[in-house]
């Protein structure tokens, strides 16, 4: 472990490492998110069954979303990954605890600055090494596929976890439809760059925007990877990255790049944001490995961040049996 004694301004700081008084209980957590009286109560009551994750309650604040979409939503829950064994974290916790960092590093206040953010009229392009590159409306590309609900876990670097139920559909389908060449190795995702709408970018000047993520092109074939339109069975809220995101359940929730303006077949491993930033902290590939701490705190245990419950660690997030082949492991 690096002794660094100043730490760069980049670094999440310590502070910010899912705080042990902050989880202690889910009542102190929710004050600390500004929660009192009837939201809390509210919040509190919100129970689901034990074996097989509930249908979503959404929170208030994901009524934000564009709606640009809005007659798919709830989409049919996927019975490959009903959420057997989960309980679902609460939609209020996923609605106001965000990473965003486009708005701020206040995980508590990103949901508050995303109002000016224009999220439709949304044009995404898909291009690079592929036959059949498009350009489209948010709106349209989400017509075009079948959407579906799937509960997953969600591991921050950060050690916390969550139990979310999302909506959308596989990248692997958009990534068929644009036809890669076999030149392309890998995928790029870039989110949004829009400093007159995000004012976190304005405070992190040294970041290297926009933010960008990637993954091997087989990875992003695999068939747990969503590109996400929803969650708790309504479209996207902008904190949860409207209108379209990434989710790759089996990585460190940076992987899962919110607010996508270009999924890009590469030849070569593009620069991420992060491993830009720090390799040593945050690579390029980022499975959830219990075994491996980060160079400032242990992976081993994860605390859900509603609950406050401290668990262990799974390898790959507990999606081993789908993806470890893809490491040369099974
Ligand atoms: N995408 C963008 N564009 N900007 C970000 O700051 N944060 C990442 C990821 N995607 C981030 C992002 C991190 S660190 C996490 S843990 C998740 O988003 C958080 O997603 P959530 O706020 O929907 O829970």
């Amino acid at each position: 472990m690096p002794n660094i004694i100043v730490p760069p301004r980049w670094r999440i700081p310590e502070s910010q490492i899912t705080p042990e008084s902050v989880y202690r209980n889910r009542r102190a957590f929710l004050q600390e998110m500004g929660f009192a009286g009837a939201g809390l109560l509210a919040a509190s009551q919100m129970s689901f069954a034990a074996d097989t994750a509930s249908p979503a309650k959404p929170a208030a604040a994901a009524a934000a979303a564009s709606g640009a979409t809005g007659g798919k939503y709830p989409a049919p829950r996927n019975p490959k990954f009903d959420g057997k064994g989960l309980t679902l974290s609460d939609a209020t916790v996923t609605a106001e605890y965000n990473n965003f960092y486009e708005f701020s590093t206040s995980k508590e206040r990103v949901h508050r600055l995303v109002g000016p953010f224009t999220t439709d009229p949304w044009t995404v392009r898909i291009d690079g090494l592929c036959e059949k590159p498009m350009t489209v409306d948010a709106r349209e590309l989400i017509g075009q596929f079948p959407l579906e609900e799937r509960v997953y876990r969600f591991r921050c670097v950060e050690a916390w976890a969550m139990i979310v139920p999302w909506t959308g559909f596989p990248l692997a389908k958009l990534l068929a439809a644009v036809k890669p060449t076999s030149d392309a190795k890998f995928v790029k995702f870039t989110t949004a760059l829009r400093p007159e709408q995000m004012p976190g970018i304005a405070r992190l000047r040294e970041y290297p925007w926009p933010y960008t993520e990637g993954l091997r092109i087989d990875e992003a074939m695999n068939d747990l990877v969503m590109v996400a339109t929803g969650i708790y069975g309504k479209p996207l809220p902008k904190q949860n990255g409207a209108p379209l995101r990434l989710v790759v359940p089996w990585k460190y929730g940076y992987k899962s790049i919110k607010s996508i303006v270009r999924i890009e077949l590469v030849a070569k491993q593009p620069a991420t944001l992060w491993e830009t930033l720090a390799p040593d902290e945050y690579p390029f590939e980022s499975n959830v490995n219990p075994r491996v701490p980060h160079p400032r705190w242990s992976q081993a245990s994860e605390r859900l961040i509603d609950t406050g419950d401290r668990v262990p660690t799974l390898p790959y997030n507990g999606y081993a049996e789908q993806v470890a082949g893809l490491y040369g492991k099974s």
